[in-house]
C-alpha cells in the first residue's frame, strides 16, 4: 500500500525526513510537509546568517525534495491551530513532528526584562525578516552592545553588528532592516564567554571570519587567552591559536571594535527605564567543573544586551514533551504508535544542518519498519478536512510567487539576488496580486 505521512515543519529536519521517506520506501509514500509559515526551509531561511550565502544555498537541495512527485508543501498551517494531532491521525497513516526549537533560553538574572535586553532569537529573526518580528523592532542607538555566549549564533550576531550596511546590501536582509543597520551607532561589541577559550562552542571557520572583518578590530585580553596545557582536539587547538594571535595584535583603528571576553558571567543587567549597563563577575571552574564566581566584578557601559545562550523547543499541543530535556521523548524517533519526531525537536538545539539528515534517516527507518505490512490507518483525507473548515493552505506555487517577488524587489533596489519581503501581508500580496 502507499503510505500517507504528514511531516510537521519544513526546516532541514522536516525536508530530510520527506526525502528519506521517499527513498527508503522506494516511492511507496505520499508526504505532506505541513508548515506554519507561507515559506519553507525553517532556519535555513530564518536563521542562517544572510552573509553566509553558500550555506543558504542548501535551500536549492531542499527545494528539489519539495518538488518530488511524492511530496507536497502545505504552508500557513500551524499544528495546534488549524490542525490538531487528532486531525492528523485520522488523515495520515503516520505523523513526524519536526518543528525545531524556536524560542530563546533565559539568563535568569535581574534586569533581564528591561527594554534593550534582547534574545538572539528575536534579533536573528529581525535581520532574517521572520514574520514573527516587525522590521521596525530594533534601533541600534547604543554605542556599546554586549552579546552573551560564545557559540556560532553569537558569532553570527556579532558579525552582523560589526559589518557595514554596504557589506550587507547584496544579501537578502529586508530593506527596512538594512536601513536600520545603516543608522547603527554601535562602536563597541563585547562578546562574553562564561568559561575559557578551550570551552567555547564556536567553530574554527566561523571564528576566523571575525578576524577578517574590514570594519572592526578584534581584541582579546592576553590573560584571558591563557589555557592550561596543549592537549586539546584539533578544532579547539585551532580556536585557541586564533584567539592567541588576536591577543598579540595591535588594533588597526577600524570604526568598530569587537572585544572577545572569557571567564566572565553576567550577573545583573543595570538600568531603570532601559538597559544602561551589564554587571559581569569573573569566573573559574570549581573542582567539580562548575562555573563559579570569584567575587571580582566589572561593569560594561552597554545600552543593549543580546543573550545568545541557546534555543529551545516548545511543547506541541497533544504531543508528549519532557520539561527536563525540552525535547520530545522518543525511541529511535518513535514517540507513540504512528507518531515520530525528527531534528532539533528530537535531539535538542545543537548540530549543523547536515546532522539532521542522518537523524531523519533513523526516524524514517523506525517508521517504515513499524508500519510494514499494516493496513492503512487513515480514515479521511486532509484536503476534505481543511475544505470543510474553510482553511486554504499556502501551496508550493504560491511560495514560488513569494520567491519571485523577492527577486523582483532585489532588482528594483539594485541589491543582490533577492531581498526578503518583511511581514505576512507583503507575502500575501505576492501570491494574491491585487489584494
Ligand atoms: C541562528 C542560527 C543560525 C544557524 N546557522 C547555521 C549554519 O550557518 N550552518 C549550519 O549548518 N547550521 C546552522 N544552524 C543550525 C541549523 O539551522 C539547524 O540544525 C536546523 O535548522 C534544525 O532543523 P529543524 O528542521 O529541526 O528546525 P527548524 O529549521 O527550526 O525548522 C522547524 C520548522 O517548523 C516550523 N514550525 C514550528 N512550529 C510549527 C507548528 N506548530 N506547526 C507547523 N510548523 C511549525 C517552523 O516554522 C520551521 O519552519 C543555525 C541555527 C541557528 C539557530
Ligand atoms: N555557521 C554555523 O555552522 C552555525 C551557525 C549558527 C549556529 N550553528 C549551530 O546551531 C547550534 C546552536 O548554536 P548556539 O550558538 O545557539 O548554541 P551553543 O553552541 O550551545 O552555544 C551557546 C553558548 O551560550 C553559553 N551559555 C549558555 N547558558 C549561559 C548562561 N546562562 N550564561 C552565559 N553563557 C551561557 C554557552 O556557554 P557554556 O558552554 O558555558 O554553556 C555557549 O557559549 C550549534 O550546534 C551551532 O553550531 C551553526
Amino acid at each position: 500500500m502507499t503510505l500517507r505521512v504528514a511531516v510537521i515543519g519544513s526546516g532541514p529536519a522536516g525536508i530530510y525526513t520527506a526525502e528519506a521517506l521517499v527513498k527508503q520506501s522506494a516511492g511507496q509514500v505520499e508526504v505532506d510537509v505541513i508548515e506554519r509559515l507561507p515559506t519553507p526551509y525553517g532556519l535555513v531561511r530564518y536563521g542562517v546568517a544572510p552573509d553566509h550565502t553558500s550555506i543558504k544555498s542548501i535551500a536549492n537541495y531542499l527545494r528539489r525534495v519539495l518538488e518530488l512527485p511524492e511530496v507536497r508543501f502545505l504552508g500557513g498551517l500551524t499544528l495546534g491551530t488549524e490542525v490538531t494531532v487528532g486531525d492528523l491521525l485520522t488523515a495520515y497513516d503516520a505523523v513526524v513532528y519536526a518543528t525545531g526549537a524556536m524560542v530563546d533560553r533565559k539568563l535568569g538574572i535581574p534586569g533581564e526584562d528591561l527594554p534593550g535586553s534582547v534574545a538572539a532569537t528575536d534579533f536573528v529573526n529581525w535581520y532574517c525578516g521572520h514574520p514573527d518580528v516587525d522590521s521596525s523592532r530594533f534601533v541600534l542607538d547604543s554605542p556599546e552592545v554586549a552579546v552573551i555566549g560564545v557559540g556560532n549564533v553569537a558569532v553570527d550576531v556579532v558579525r552582523i553588528l560589526a559589518k557595514t550596511a554596504d557589506e550587507l546590501s547584496p544579501t537578502d536582509v529586508p530593506h527596512d532592516v538594512l536601513e536600520r543597520l545603516e543608522e547603527s551607532q554601535v562602536k563597541a561589541i563585547h562578546m562574553v564567554g562564561r568559561r575559557g577559550p578551550e570551552h567555547a562552542k564556536f567553530t574554527l571557520k566561523e571564528l576566523r571570519e571575525l578576524g577578517e572583518l574590514t570594519n572592526a578590530d578584534v581584541c582579546v585580553r592576553p590573560d584571558e587567552a591563557v589555557v592550561p596545557g596543549d592537549d586539546f582536539p584539533r578544532q579547539i587547538r585551532g580556536n585557541i591559536d586564533v584567539l592567541r594571535s588576536w591577543a598579540a595584535r595591535e588594533p588597526a583603528g577600524r570604526p568598530r571594535r569587537l572585544d572577545v571576553r572569557f571567564w566572565m558571567r553576567p550577573v545583573e543587567i543595570l538600568g531603570s527605564e532601559r538597559v544602561e549597563g551589564l554587571r559581569l563577575e569573573r569566573t573559574r571552574l570549581s573542582p567539580e567543573g562548575r562555573v563559579v564566581g570569584t567575587g571580582e566584578f566589572e561593569t560594561l557601559p552597554v545600552g543593549m544586551v543580546l543573550r545568545s545562550v541557546g534555543y529551545q523547543s516548545v511543547p506541541l499541543p497533544g504531543v508528549p514533551f519532557s520539561e527536563e530535556t525540552m525535547t520530545v521523548p522518543h525511541e529511535a524517533g518513535r514517540v507513540r504508535d504512528r507518531e515520530y519526531v525528527s531534528g532539533w525537536l528530537k535531539r535538542g538545539p545543537t548540530g549543523v544542518i547536515g546532522t539532521n539528515k542522518s537523524d531523519a534517516a533513523e526516524t524514517v527507518r523506525t517508521l517504515l519498519s513499524d508500519l510494514a505490512g499494516r493496513d492503512p490507518a487513515r480514515t479521511t483525507d486532509i484536503d476534505t478536512l481543511l475544505a470543510e473548515r474553510g482553511v486554504r493552505p499556502v501551496t508550493y506555487e504560491q511560495w514560488l510567487a513569494i520567491e519571485a517577488a523577492e527577486g523582483e524587489l532585489a532588482r528594483s533596489l539594485g541589491r543582490g539576488e533577492r531581498v526578503k519581503l518583511a511581514g505576512l501581508e507583503a507575502m500575501l500580496r505576492a501570491y494574491h496580486p491585487g489584494e
